[in-house]
C-alpha cells in the first residue's frame, strides 16, 4: 500500500488504470471533467466543452438533472439494494421490466437486468444457446456477428464484436462465433449456409456505432430476419446505443420495422446516471425456457435489478415521456446531420454517415481522427475517434439547433486547424 496523492505530479502514472486508453500515459495526458449541465461539460480549470457524444453514447436526457438525484436518494433510503436471484424481487426491478416490456419491439416480452451492455450481450449470446438446447436444438451453437460491428469486452461480446484490434492478445476466444461483413445479406446468407442447421443466432446493431457508424443498408435487417426465421435461428438486435430514443422510437427495430427475438439496451435507458443494462427477450426464448419446470436459469449478476438503478432509469424514462424527447431524433438528424454534411469537402472530410441522432464524419487519407479530436477539444467540442479516419457525434437528444451549429462550426474550424 503506498499513500501517494491522488493526483501524482506531471510525468507520472496516475494509479488508476485507465479503460481504453495507453497504460503509459503520464497524468498530463488526461482530461478532468469536473461538472456538468445539459450538453455542456466543464474541466477542472472551468473551460467549457459541448458534449457531442453524450459521453459514451448514453446521456440521453442531458447531464445535470435533479431529478434522477432525487429518485436515487429516495430509493436508497427506502431500500437500498436486495439481490433478485431465486426467490426475491424488489418493486422498481418489477415496474422497470413492465415498462420495457410495454415499450418492446415484440409481444409477450419479458425482461432480464444487467449492470451493462457487455454483459446484455453475454446474456443474450447465452440464453440463445440455452434456448436452442432447450427447444431441442443443441446443435445450434453457432453465432454469426458482423465487421464492422461493437459488441463489448467480456469473452462472448469480444468475440462477436468485428474489430480485430479489440482482440489482440486476449485469446483464446470461445470459438463458434463468426463474422460476416455488416452490408452484405449475401455474406450473411453464405454463412448460414456454411454452418447448416448449426445456427444459434445472428447478433446485429441497428446502426453501427462504435465501429464506425453505418445505418442498415435497405432490407438489410429484415434480410436477417427472413434468414433467421429459415435457419431456426434467432434474431439479437444490440440496442446499447440504438434504444431509448436514438432512433426516435424506443427501440430502434420499431424504426426499421423488423422484430427481433432478443434485444440488448444499456447506457439511455437510465442516460448513464447509474450503471444498468438488460435484455429484451421474446418469446421465441422464453417460451422453451419455460416450458420445463425445472428449468434453472444459472446465469445472472449480483447487481441485476438492483433497485436504485432501476428507480434512476424509471425517473429518467419518465423525464423522457414528459418532455417526449424521442421525438428529438430526426431534429438531430436534421441540423447536425444536415450541418455536418456541409463540411464534406472530398479531401479532408469524405462522408458523412447516420441516421435520426447518430452520426459519423468519414475522413479523407492523411486526417488522423485522433488529431481532429484534439483540435475540437481546443475549440471546445467533445467527439469520438474511431479507429483513424471517423469521427462520431451522438449529443444529449436535448441538445439545442444553437449548440448543434456551434458543433458544425467547431469541427469546422478544427478541420482547418490541422496542419
Ligand atoms: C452496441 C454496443 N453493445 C455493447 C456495448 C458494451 O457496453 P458496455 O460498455 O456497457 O459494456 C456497447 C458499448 O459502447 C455498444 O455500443
Amino acid at each position: 500500500m503506498t499513500t501517494s496523492s491522488p493526483n501524482p505530479a506531471a510525468g507520472q502514472r496516475p494509479r488508476l488504470l485507465h479503460p481504453f486508453a495507453r497504460p503509459a500515459a503520464r497524468t498530463e495526458d488526461f482530461l478532468t471533467i469536473a461538472s456538468a449541465s445539459g450538453s455542456e461539460v466543464f474541466d477542472s480549470s472551468g473551460k467549457r466543452y459541448l458534449d457531442a457524444l453524450a459521453s459514451l453514447w448514453y446521456c440521453a436526457i442531458g447531464h445535470g438533472r435533479g431529478e434522477i438525484g432525487e429518485a436515487v436518494v429516495s430509493q436508497m433510503t427506502q431500500l437500498d439494494a436486495f439481490h433478485l436471484f431465486d426467490r426475491f424481487t424488489n418493486a422498481p426491478a418489477d415496474a422497470l421490466a413492465d415498462r420495457i416490456s410495454s415499450y418492446a419491439p415484440m409481444d409477450d416480452a419479458r425482461v432480464f437486468f444487467t449492470s451493462g451492455g457487455s454483459e446484455a450481450v453475454e446474456t443474450a449470446i447465452k440464453l440463445a444457446r440455452l434456448a436452442q438446447v432447450a427447444a431441442g436444438h443443441p446443435e445450434r451453437r453457432v453465432v454469426i456477428s458482423r465487421q464492422p460491428s461493437y459488441h463489448g469486452v467480456t469473452y462472448a461480446a469480444m468475440a462477436a464484436t468485428g474489430l480485430p484490434p479489440n482482440r489482440e492478445g486476449f485469446g483464446p476466444l470461445p470459438p463458434e462465433i463468426v463474422q460476416v461483413p455488416h452490408d452484405s445479406l449475401e455474406a450473411a446468407r453464405a454463412a448460414v449456409a456454411q454452418y447448416e442447421g448449426r445456427v444459434a443466432a445472428i447478433i446485429a446493431e441497428p446502426v453501427v456505432g462504435a465501429g464506425g457508424v453505418y445505418p442498415p443498408v435497405e432490407g438489410y435487417l429484415q434480410g436477417l430476419r427472413e434468414l433467421c426465421d429459415q435457419a431456426g435461428a434467432l434474431l439479437i438486435l444490440d440496442e446499447v446505443i440504438c434504444a431509448f430514443g436514438r432512433m426516435g422510437t424506443w427501440f430502434a427495430a420499431e424504426h426499421f420495422g423488423v422484430v427481433p427475438d432478443l434485444v440488448t439496451f444499456a447506457k439511455g435507458v437510465t442516460s448513464g446516471y447509474i450503471p444498468l443494462g438488460g435484455v429484451v427477450v421474446g418469446p421465441a426464448v422464453h417460451d422453451p425456457l419455460e416450458a420445463d419446470e425445472s428449468l434453472y436459469l444459472r446465469h445472472g449478476n449480483t447487481y441485476s435489478g438492483h433497485p436504485v438503478a432501476c428507480a434512476a432509469a424509471m425517473a429518467n424514462l419518465d423525464i423522457m415521456e414528459r418532455e417526449s424527447l424521442l421525438d428529438r431524433a430526426p431534429g438531430i438528424a436534421a441540423v447536425l446531420g444536415k450541418g455536418l454534411g456541409t463540411l464534406v469537402d472530398g479531401e479532408r472530410v469524405t462522408s458523412v454517415r447516420g441516421a435520426q441522432g447518430v452520426w459519423a464524419l468519414g475522413l479523407g487519407e492523411g486526417v488522423d481522427a485522433s488529431a481532429l479530436r484534439e483540435k475540437m477539444l481546443d475549440r471546445g467540442v467533445i467527439a469520438r475517434p474511431i479507429g483513424t479516419s471517423t469521427v462520431a457525434f451522438c449529443p444529449p437528444l436535448v441538445v439545442t439547433d444553437t449548440e448543434m451549429g456551434e458543433i458544425v462550426d467547431r469541427t469546422g474550424e478544427a478541420i482547418s486547424d490541422l496542419p
